[in-house]
């Protein structure tokens, strides 16, 4: 007992004199230890990262260095200068801290899985005829989920619910039927998905009470048997993508249990985002007219044009551009896609900014993009960056705007919803494509209205900063009946 005691505090000695010794060196950033010893901000990040590090961009601007949780962690927040950051692969790497979050969050081990490998088979899927084969599928599974959520009532006959229950449940299920070879339990998938999924950040941060520690453990447990279950039947689908996986990582040389734990880090990576992004953008339509007006009178148009009613949505959408829709989704995700890009310094570097400012880097820290706070929410490129504008992404002729600006030079990352780099998400296509045919489907399938004219998005779940798309902290009820005629816009 004793010797536990001295062996804690000989512990805690060590952890307070190499916190306390830390001091900023010539050509470092600023160094913002916080007042707490080794834990330093982690308590104000992990509450919301976005106002913590707004705070410490206005005390010492665009780059500057945080103690959280015994790392430390550059912030760099000049978009200007992101490169030095995302095409360095040999003095930072993305690998290490990825695979800490893969072990603690999916209890997941891939040692034999070659990144690049993982990439190209990704590609393979997400792109090209693949792509084309999965979003058939979509809309197919979209559209009979929307119409059989509806058999049991008549078509003038409203319903009230939750929009992001809405968005989540339909796109998650559709999602899973096109990817997953369980074809029976899609429902019972996405419920327990979602009591993962709101634990999910505490997971990562390792913040979980006992309960919640319980809740998330069985709650994984029951997602790998869901998981496994089609598999195991007999009943699974030939030719599917998890199907292809499976095959994927026997190559690689995964062992059955992992392949099975590696499924459901996939139905997160692949289900988790399409939902809340769904969500935002029909939420500002429905509460912003003037853009309902807008999309509702281009998708009318797309409509008119198919006179004879020949072809499946997608088919509309991919043969005509559509540039309203794509400026309100690029605004959406302005708002709240917020991603944190994150890598190891495993060599000292020195890194250059685009102002010629040069600042070096311990091997062992971090180094952080974190594009929601710049460029997306920074008021010298994008203005009054709070609103929504759906025409923000417009330019005058009604095309697709791509020129932003900051201190008079034009930006390559003006908006960074989809992260960059190495791990830049592979299913960007397949992801815009889902979310324009929903809000398609929704808007020629259903009437759908807020249930109070005056009523206003909820806030964003602050501890979510970080983890790709916000999610809301609360829902906005609407009501909706199915269209009669369907396609009336
Ligand atoms: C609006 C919807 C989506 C957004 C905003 C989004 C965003 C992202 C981001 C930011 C990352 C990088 C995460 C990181 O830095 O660790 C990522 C990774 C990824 N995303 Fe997406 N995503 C979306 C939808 C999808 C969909 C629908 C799929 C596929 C069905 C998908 C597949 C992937 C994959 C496979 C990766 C991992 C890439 C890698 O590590 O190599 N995403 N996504």
């Amino acid at each position: 007992m004793l010797w536990t005691l001295v062996l804690l505090l000989i512990g805690l000695f060590i952890i307070v004199l190499l916190y306390s010794t830390r001091t900023r060196q010539k050509n470092e950033p600023p160094l913002d230890k916080g007042s707490i010893p080794w834990l330093g901000h982690a308590l104000e990040f992990g509450k919301d990262a976005a106002k913590f590090l707004a705070r410490m961009k206005e005390k010492h601007g665009d780059i500057f260095t945080v103690c959280v949780a015994g790392h430390y962690v550059t912030v760099l927040l000049d978009p200007k200068s992101f490169d030095a950051v995302i095409n360095d692969t040999e003095f930072l790497d993305f690998t290490r801290n990825r695979n800490q979050l893969l072990k603690r969050i999916f209890s997941l081990q891939l040692p034999s899985v070659k990144p690049a490998a993982e990439r190209t088979w990704m590609k393979r899927h997400f792109q090209g005829h693949g792509l084309s084969k999965l979003s058939s599928s979509m809309n197919i599974h979209l559209q009979s989920l929307l119409l059989s959520d509806h058999r049991d009532c008549g078509p003038s006959k409203w319903r009230q619910e939750g929009l992001f229950s809405l968005c989540y449940s339909l796109l998650f299920r559709a999602g899973y039927l096109t990817l997953f070879e369980s074809t029976d339990n899609a429902a019972a998938v996405y419920k327990e998905f979602r009591k993962f999924d709101n634990l999910l950040t505490k997971v990562a941060r390792s913040s979980l009470n006992r309960g919640e520690s319980k809740t998330a453990n069985s709650s994984r447990e029951r997602l790998w048997e869901l998981l496994s279950q089609g598999r195991l039947s007999g009943r699974s689908e030939t030719g599917s993508w998890q199907q292809s996986y499976h095959h994927f990582l026997q190559e690689q040389g995964v062992d059955a249990e992992m392949q099975t734990r590696a499924l459901l880090l996939q139905l997160w990576t692949t289900q988790c985002n399409a939902g809340p992004a769904a969500f935002w953008l029909l939420g500002f339509l429905l509460t912003h007219p003037e853009a309902m007006e807008a999309v509702r009178s281009e998708v009318g148009h797309l409509i008119s044009q198919d006179t004879h009613r020949q072809h499946p949505p997608t088919d509309l959408l991919e043969a005509h551009s559509t540039p309203v829709l794509d400026s309100v989704l690029s605004e959406t995700l302005r708002l709240t896609a917020a991603v944190m890009i994150s890598r190891e310094v495993v060599q000292d570097k020195t890194l250059h900014m685009a102002n010629g400012q040069e600042y070096h880097l311990r091997q062992g820290d971090r180094v952080c993009l974190f594009p929601f706070l710049s460029p997306q929410m920074d008021p010298e490129i994008h203005q009054d960056p709070q609103l929504f504008k759906y025409d923000r992404f417009l330019n005058e002729d009604i095309t697709v705007k791509d020129k932003f600006y900051k201190d008079e030079k034009i930006l390559k990352y003006y908006t960074l919803p989809w992260g960059a780099g190495g791990n830049i998400c592979s299913g960007k296509d397949f992801a815009v494509q889902t979310v324009k045919q929903f809000v398609f489907l929704l808007l020629t399938h259903l009437d759908i209205e807020t249930c109070d004219p005056d009523d206003k998005l909820p806030p964003v779940n602050p501890s979510r900063y970080g983890f790709g798309m916000l999610q809301p902290d609360g829902d906005l009820q609407v009501r909706y009946r199915l269209k009669e005629p369907l396609y009336e816009i």
